[in-house]
């Protein structure tokens, strides 16, 4: 069994041994989730990455101004987003972009065609967790400033502690003065943040089971994923949404044997979506050791790509 693996079995074990069961966000993600979750960025109801992009479309220039000539920029994932592409072409002179991933097959597919399409870019990929402790690589050649991209609300999926002190994290390997480039999902009405969330055509639920359905391919457990209905919901008072998987009928499962029991209706808590009013982003950015620089919106303020600057 890879390393990967075994954390993801421990990681299941661990979780629906507690009293409130949840499952590890990070392995919603195997080949199959990816090309689920592409197809949620597809829907309607998904605002966010169309947003997003339309975002970055627009105010590009001001964002690459605003990091000035000679920028490493360091991103989490693989990079192969078209977000990415429009923020490095856009960028004037790029000292090097350093795009950091725990999976070194993921890595060296997408730098192959980053390499193909952006040609004098100096590309120097590293293996890493970006939820670690990280070193940069030596980019051979002198640079002006540092600064981290991280699209997609990411940030939103982390508990605002945990936000906080990745965000710490980051202020410490761009340096004082370096940058933060953070999308960031902005507060609105539930309804509209629910759908977004579990979308008529049942994409949504079908990625939201895919944990069960990767544990099952690659653990070798024994999921029944129709035993399970996708559940989001607004929680007002954290200012986030909600998934969970609940269990729709009493049942059990045996895995590196232990035996997990399921009541009806009982809830497994697979992700958080965190969202944000402008002010409240601040506040975190704060505790992150960040200042908010400039914030771009799309004229509805659904969404935000916004400039930190770490103090
Ligand atoms: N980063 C995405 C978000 O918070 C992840 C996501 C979208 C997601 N839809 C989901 C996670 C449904 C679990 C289930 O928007």
């Amino acid at each position: 069994m890879t390393d990967l693996n075994d954390l993801f079995a421990r990681l299941v074990v661990e979780g629906l041994s507690e009293d409130k069961k949840w499952l590890p966000t990070q392995f919603l993600y195997d080949e199959e989730g990816s090309k689920l979750f592409d197809k949620i960025t597809e829907l309607d109801a998904y605002y966010l990455t169309r947003t997003e992009l339309a975002i970055m479309q627009d105010h590009v220039a001001d964002m690459a101004q605003a990091l000035g000539p000679r920028c490493r920029l360091v991103e989490f994932g693989a990079g192969s987003g078209l977000k990415t592409r429009r923020l490095l072409a856009a960028m004037d002179d790029v000292a090097a972009y350093i795009p950091i991933d725990i999976s070194d097959e993921h890595l060296a597919s997408s730098v192959k065609k980053l390499r193909q399409d952006l040609p004098g870019l100096r590309v120097c990929p590293a293996t890493g967790d970006f939820t670690k402790p990280l070193k940069l690589p030596d980019i051979g050649v002198p640079f002006a400033r540092t600064a981290v991209y991280f699209p997609g609300s990411t940030i939103g999926n982390f508990e605002r502690g945990h936000a906080a002190q990745l965000m710490r994290g980051w202020a410490e390997l761009v340096g004082q003065g370096g940058n933060l480039l953070v999308g960031v999902d902005l507060l609105k009405d539930r309804a509209r943040l629910e759908l977004a969330y579990d979308d008529p055509e049942g994409v949504t639920a079908a990625f939201s089971k895919n944990i069960l359905a990767h544990a099952n391919r690659a653990l070798g457990t024994d999921f029944d994923l129709d035993g399970f209905d996708h559940h989001a919901e607004f929680n007002e008072d954290e200012e986030r949404i909600d998934i969970y998987l609940v269990s729709n009928r009493a049942q059990s499962l045996t895995f590196r044997g232990k035996r997990f029991d399921f009541e009806k209706g009982e809830r497994v808590h697979t992700e958080y979506s965190h969202k944000y009013s402008l002010e409240g982003f601040a506040a975190l950015a704060e505790q992150g050791n960040f200042s908010v620089e400039q914030v771009w919106t799309d004229p509805g303020q659904d969404f935000s790509v916004q400039l930190l600057t770490a103090t």
